[in-house]
Formats: C-alpha cells, sequence, structure tokens
C-alpha cells in the first residue's frame, strides 16, 4: 500500500476543563485534568493510521514519561515510529484549556521538537510513501527542507498551516495542498481563491461545523460537515489532516478526500482530547447525521 509520511510534533497534552479562561494575574479553579497524547504530528499521523493508512512520524520526543507515553499511543495505532528520535531534550507539552462550548487554548512547549532537523529527513528512505503531511510546531527550516525533499522523490507535499508561519514562495509553490483555516485563510488572502496566487497547486480552506472549502485551478467546492454537538475541538484540525493525506495517498482526487477529512474532524469532536477521539474507518459519522 502507499503510504503516508507525517513531519511534525508529539506532545503531552496537559489538560484541565475551566467554566471561563483566566485573566492577567487572575487565578480560576479548573474542573478535571487529564494528560493525553497530542501534538500536530502525532495527531495527524495517528488520525491517518487510524483509517486505514499506512503511517510512519518523523519527529523527536524526550527519554521522559511523556515520551513513552507517545510512543505508546502511536505504536497502539499502529504507526510506525522507527523515525522518531529520542532526544536530550523533554518531550514538548502543550498546556490546554477547554470550556463547556468544547473550544481550546492552547500553549505549546517545544522541547524535542524543536530538534527535529533537515538531517532527519535526510535519513528516511522515500520509497514507499505516496503523501508526506507537515505542520508547523517543528522548525519551519526542516519543514521546507522535508517539501522539497518530497517534491524531489515524487511524494505528494501537504501542509497544514498551523500555528502559522512564514514560508518561501519556493516551498509555497510545491504543496498541493496547503492547508489552512479560516482565520488564516482570511489573514493570508481576499479570497479563498486568491489563496492560489501565493503558489500552492491547491487550497484547502477547513471551515469548523461548515466544513471545508477546495480550491484549485478549476475552481472552489465547498464539502460538507456533519452536524455534532462539540465536546472538544482539540486536534479536530490535525484529524482533518491525516484523513485527507490518507485518502490521497489512497487514490482519491481532493475534493473526495477533503469531504472525507470533515467527516473524520467532526467525529473527532464529539468527544474529549485529541488522538483519544480519532476514529477507525468504522466509525466516521456520515456526511449527514439524523439529530
Ligand atoms: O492541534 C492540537 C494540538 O496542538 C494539541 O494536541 C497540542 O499538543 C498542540 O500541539
Ligand atoms: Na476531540
Amino acid at each position: 500500500m502507499s503510504s503516508v509520511l507525517v513531519l511534525g510534533s508529539a506532545n503531552a497534552d496537559l489538560v484541565v476543563e475551566v467554566s471561563r479562561r483566566p485573566g492577567g494575574g487572575e487565578t480560576v479553579l479548573g474542573g478535571d485534568t487529564a494528560v493525553l497524547p497530542g501534538g500536530k504530528g502525532a495527531n495527524t499521523a495517528v488520525a491517518a493510521a487510524r483509517v486505514g493508512a499506512s503511517v510512519d512520524l518523523l519527529g523527536a520526543v524526550g527519554s521522559d514519561q511523556h515520551g513513552a507515553l507517545l510512543r505508546d499511543s502511536l505504536t497502539s495505532s499502529g504507526v510506525g515510529t522507527a523515525f522518531v528520535r529520542t532526544s536530550d531534550r523533554p518531550t514538548g507539552i502543550a498546556y490546554i484549556t477547554v470550556t463547556p462550548d468544547g473550544e481550546n487554548a492552547i500553549v505549546v512547549a517545544p522541547g524535542a521538537n524543536g530538534d527535529v532537523a533537515p538531517s532527519d529527513v535526510d535519513a528516511v528512505p522515500p520509497a514507499g510513501f505516496a503523501v508526506l503531511v507537515c505542520s508547523l510546531e517543528v522548525p519551519v527550516p526542516t519543514v521546507e527542507h522535508a517539501v522539497a525533499w518530497a517534491a524531489r522523490h515524487g511524494i505528494r507535499p501537504v501542509l497544514n498551516l498551523s500555528p502559522v508561519a512564514e514560508l518561501s514562495a519556493g516551498t509555497l509553490a510545491l504543496l498541493d495542498p496547503l492547508i489552512v483555516n479560516e482565520h488564516e485563510a482570511a489573514q493570508l488572502a481576499p479570497t479563498f481563491e486568491a489563496l492560489l496566487d501565493l503558489g500552492p497547486r491547491s487550497a484547502v480552506v477547513t471551515l469548523g461545523a461548515r466544513g471545508a472549502a477546495v480550491v484549485t485551478p478549476d475552481g472552489l467546492t465547498e464539502v460538507p460537515a456533519p452536524a455534532v454537538t462539540p465536546v472538544d475541538t482539540t486536534g479536530a484540525g490535525d484529524a482533518f489532516a491525516g484523513a485527507l493525506a490518507a485518502r490521497l495517498a489512497g487514490g482519491d482526487d481532493l475534493v473526495a478526500a477533503a469531504g472525507y477529512a470533515a467527516r473524520v474532524a467532526a467525529t473527532s469532536v464529539t468527544k474529549a482530547g485529541a488522538q483519544p477521539s480519532y476514529p477507525l474507518a468504522a466509525d466516521v459519522l456520515p456526511a449527514e447525521v439524523d439529530r
């Protein structure tokens, strides 16, 4: 089977439920807490593997308990960890507050993720990979190196611009697609169609509960998402990117892959956490859900 290589972070998510977020100098009491496997790269890899793709993560964790938690989650979802290096620095940590509406706010301390280097990319044998999917909690030079590496080896480069970073025109021109959310899209271009003026071959704008918009030189196509009651939206964008990559590697066209990814992301927001909420293929909600 053609497979997916994910380049990105692996973090321990330290999650606390809050009724509202504190302002500067203020203390609020939280509710339940949890330590969950997260990080945009590991999340993307787990999402792709759970829906059936053959997946490897390229990244780094520390030799600590959080690293063990991440390796365990990856392995039990079937993600290959041969390219997950153990660094001298601690595993990345994300401090996450979740409010009753399911919204999250996140501060990330990158730790080991900051060590992922272009030489780690060069150490991966490219044979067998159909799609590379990157996110930006690892250093930008490494991501740019990986995108060029993929293009050179006939691997389709997909990039989820999360968190937002400045990329060179040369990198943008290789992306197929560039994935952004609506806020990022608004910062980057006056219309969704104008995202292609930045250079990518295609773009996908995730629209939360409204699904996604796919932009190619042929025009714009909207794909819906099933209507769900959100419990925790943490990692929904990563679930989208992972499922999209899985489907592209499986031979779907971009619109079909985005439609499936919107269903996987919607399914993920119905459960707490990022990786623990990602569905197996059999549990992905249909495009229309009766309520
Ligand atoms: O996108 C969600 C992820 O962002 C969390 O799992 C957290 O680790 C941060 O990387
Ligand atoms: Na979730």
